[in-house]
C-alpha cells in the first residue's frame, strides 16, 4: 500500500489514476486546503475502484502514527504542500510550517513505523535563474522566494536523512518542470481556488470566458519571441513518472534526483496559439511588464530520467491544450462558476 499525501490535488489526483492503472494499491491523506473531496469521487469514476481517503494534515503526528499502525504502508508519495510563490513571500512562516515542518513530521512518523520509501515532489524552481538551458540535475541550486527555499530545504532534509542511515532509505526527489493538462476523461484537472497564478489555467479561463484577457508578463526577454520560455509537461506523463520512480526504488536503495520535463521549450505566445487551436476560441492578451522573480528560460534535460527510470514524456503541447480545454470547458467550468 502506498500512502499518497496531497492525493486530492492536481498532480496527486492524476497520480492516483496512474497508480490504479498500474495495479498499485494506495490510499490518500489530504487536508483539502487546496482541493475538493469530490476529486476523489471523480478518480473513482475513472478507475472504477474505491479510493481510501483520510482527511487530515501531515503535521498531525498522532494521525500519521495511527495511519502507519493501521495500514500496511510500504511507501509514501508526498505531494502535500502549499505552492503559490506570491503567497509564500507574504506568508513565509505558513509555507515553512506546512511544507518543511510538515515534511519533517512525515519523515519522523515514517521512520518510527519503519517505512523508508518516499517519492518527493520537488520543482525546477530549485534551479533559480539558470545560467544555461537545458537544465541538468547537477546544475547549481538557488531560490528567490520562500516557496523555492522550502523546496530546497526539503531536498536537503531528504539528503541528510538518507545520509544518516546509509542504504536504509529509498528516496526519489522528482524535479517537475511546468505541469499542465488534464486527464483525457475530462473528469479531473487543475482547479485553482482563486485567480490562477500559472499560465495555462489562466489561458484556459480566458478561453472559456471566465476572464477577459491574459496579461503576458514581458516580451523583451532574450528568447526567440521575447516572451518567457518553459518546459510544459502533461500531468499524465508526470503521473507516470511517479510510478516509474516507485519501481526504480524497489531495486535501488539510496537517493535519486531527476528532472521530469519534456526537454521542449515553449514560449508564452506559442502556448496561447496552441490553446487557441485546441479550443477553437480566441485568447485575447496584452503585453505588460515582466513579473518580478520570473526567469527568461527554464527547460529540462530529461536524459537522466530516461536512462534511470526508462521514463520519457510522450504527450505533446497540442494534447496538453486539448485535455486542459476538455476539463476547463466541462467539469472545471461548472466547479468554478
Ligand atoms: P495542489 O495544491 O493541487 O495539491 C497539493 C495537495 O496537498 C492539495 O490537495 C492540498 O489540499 C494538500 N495539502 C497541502 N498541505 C497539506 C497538509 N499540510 N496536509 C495534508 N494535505 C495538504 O498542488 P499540485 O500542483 O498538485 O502540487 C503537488 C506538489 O507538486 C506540491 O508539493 C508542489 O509544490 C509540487 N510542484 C507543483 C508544481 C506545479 O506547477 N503544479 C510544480 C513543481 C512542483
Ligand atoms: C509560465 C510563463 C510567465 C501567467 C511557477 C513557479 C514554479 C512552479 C511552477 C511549483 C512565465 C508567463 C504566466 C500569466 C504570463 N511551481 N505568464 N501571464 O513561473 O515557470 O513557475 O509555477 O513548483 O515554482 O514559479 O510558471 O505558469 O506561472 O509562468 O505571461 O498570467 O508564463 O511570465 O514566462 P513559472 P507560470
Amino acid at each position: 500500500m502506498i500512502l499518497v499525501t496531497g492525493g486530492a490535488g492536481f498532480i496527486g489526483s492524476h497520480t492516483c489514476v496512474a497508480l490504479a492503472q498500474a495495479g498499485i494499491p494506495f490510499m490518500v491523506l489530504d487536508n483539502l486546503c487546496n482541493s475538493r473531496r469530490s476529486v476523489l469521487e471523480r478518480v473513482e469514476r475513472i478507475t472504477g475502484a474505491p479510493v481510501p481517503f483520510i482527511e487530515g494534515d501531515i503535521r498531525d503526528t498522532a494521525l500519521l502514527q495511527r495511519v502507519f499502525a493501521e495500514h500496511a504502508v510500504e511507501g509514501v508519495i508526498h505531494f502535500a504542500a502549499l505552492k503559490s510563490v506570491g503567497e509564500s513571500v507574504r506568508e513565509p512562516l505558513r509555507y515553512y510550517d506546512n511544507n518543511v515542518a510538515g515534511t519533517v513530521a512525515l519523515l519522523g512518523a515514517m521512520r518510527a513505523a519503519n517505512v523508508r520509501t518516499l517519492v518527493f515532489s520537488s520543482s525546477a524552481t530549485v534551479y533559480g535563474d539558470p545560467a544555461l538551458v537545458p537544465i541538468r540535475e547537477d546544475f547549481p541550486l538557488s531560490a528567490t522566494n520562500a516557496y523555492g527555499w522550502s523546496k530546497l530545504m526539503m531536498e536537503q532534509v531528504l539528503a541528510d536523512v538518507d545520509a544518516s542511515e546509509p542504504g536504509q532509505w529509498r528516496i526519489a526527489r522528482l524535479r517537475y518542470f511546468n505541469p499542465v493538462g488534464a486527464h483525457a476523461s475530462g473528469l479531473i484537472g487543475e482547479d485553482p481556488q482563486d485567480i490562477p497564478n500559472n499560465l495555462l489555467p489562466y489561458v484556459a479561463q480566458v478561453a472559456v470566458g471566465l476572464r477577459e484577457q491574459l496579461s503576458v508578463y514581458g516580451n523583451d526577454y532574450p528568447t526567440p519571441d521575447g516572451t518567457g520560455v518553459r518546459d510544459y509537461i502533461h500531468v499524465c506523463d508526470l503521473a507516470e513518472g511517479h510510478v516509474a520512480a516507485l519501481r526504480y526504488l524497489r531495486d535501488h536503495p539510496g537517493l535519486l534526483t531527476v528532472n521530469l520535463g519534456t526537454g521542449r521549450p515553449v514560449s508564452v505566445l506559442e502556448m496561447v496559439r496552441a490553446f487557441e487551436r485546441a479550443s477553437g476560441r480566441a485568447v485575447p492578451y496584452r503585453i505588460v511588464a515582466r513579473r518580478p522573480g520570473d526567469v527568461a528560460q527554464c527547460w529540462a534535460d530529461p536524459a537522466l530520467a530516461q536512462e534511470l527510470l526508462g521514463w520519457t514524456a510522450k504527450l505533446g503541447l497540442d494534447q496538453m491544450c486539448e485535455d486542459a480545454w476538455r476539463w476547463q470547458s466541462g467539469v472545471g467550468a461548472s466547479l468554478q462558476a
